[in-house]
């Protein structure tokens, strides 16, 4: 696979969770230039029936190829978990999900063999971490937790603080019960809460989330030139919503980039 010179990149999310990826991919792969689409009016995908979030992403990939992008990241857990053999079939190019990228890293990782999986409910669901890191491993033991309310509070901007660890404690504390020492985070949203999810954990359990291992996925489309930065970075954003939420945490999520979405009406 190779990527046609002069293209962008384009990633698509419900919202803000894949500017977690978009963050790496700007620190590893600076060169090149970026479509970001966060779906914003219809999120959250998580809570939807996979039927629903296959014809969300469809759109949302369509919208980027309309765009000419030459290679699309779907930075939505959801979305690839649901739709990623769907869209791998239907478009004519490379299309990187994050469950692979995701199980490659926690089998690096796992020393006890005992892995968990947080995700959204449509996530969980799909049962697609527990298949694929089976597949690698039968014997592994892959306990899944879904964990709804961390995507509200991501997209409400509360990323730490007392509220927050309570409901860490209320997600996490079986898991760590059950002796994990790798817990994948299975949402691009839960990153931003990675801090409070370490604390709680502890030391002895690896916190696995798929954005390097999907950024080096891309360098190897790519090749070598991808890491010099022969050209200034340029990166477009798109909502299908209110852009100034999205502006203001997206400016926090990135660091210091000014970042100014673009709303647009219609994804056809
Ligand atoms: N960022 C999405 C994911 O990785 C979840 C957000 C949502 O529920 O829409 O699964």
């Amino acid at each position: 696979m190779s990527l046609s010179s002069g293209k962008a990149i384009g990633l698509f999310d419900s919202g803000l969770g894949g500017l977690t990826v978009l963050r790496e991919l700007h620190r590893t792969l600076p060169s090149q230039s970026y479509a970001y689409l966060g779906d914003n009016a219809r999120f959250p995908y998580g809570t939807k029936s996979a039927e629903t979030i296959i014809r969300y992403s469809r759109e949302c990939a369509g919208f980027l190829m309309k765009r000419e992008v030459g290679l699309i990241v779907v930075a939505c857990n959801t979305a690839s978990a649901n739709a990623l053999s769907t869209l791998e079939a239907e478009l004519s190019v490379p299309v990187i999900g994050t469950v692979g990228p995701a199980v490659h890293e926690a089998l690096e990782t796992t020393r006890s063999g005992k892995i968990g999986v947080l995700g959204t409910n449509a996530t969980v669901a799909s049962k697609v971490y527990d298949e694929a890191l089976k597949e690698q491993d039968a014997a592994l033991t892959v306990i899944s937790q879904a964990c709804p309310l961390f995507v509200p509070l991501v997209e409400a901007g509360m990323l730490d603080g007392e509220i927050v660890d309570k409901v860490v404690e209320l997600y996490l504390a079986p898991l760590k019960e059950q002796g994990v020492d790798t817990v994948i985070l299975g949402c691009t949203h839960y990153p931003l809460l990675i801090k409070p999810i370490a604390r709680f954990l502890g030391d002895g359990v690896t916190v696995v989330e798929c954005s390097k291992a999907i950024a080096r996925d891309v360098g190897k489309i790519l090749g070598p030139v991808a890491t010099t930065p022969a050209k200034p970075l340029s990166t477009e954003y798109f909502v299908t919503d209110e852009v100034g939420q999205f502006n203001q945490l997206a400016a926090i999520f990135l660091g210091d980039r000014a970042v100014q979405a673009v709303r647009i009406e219609s994804l056809y």
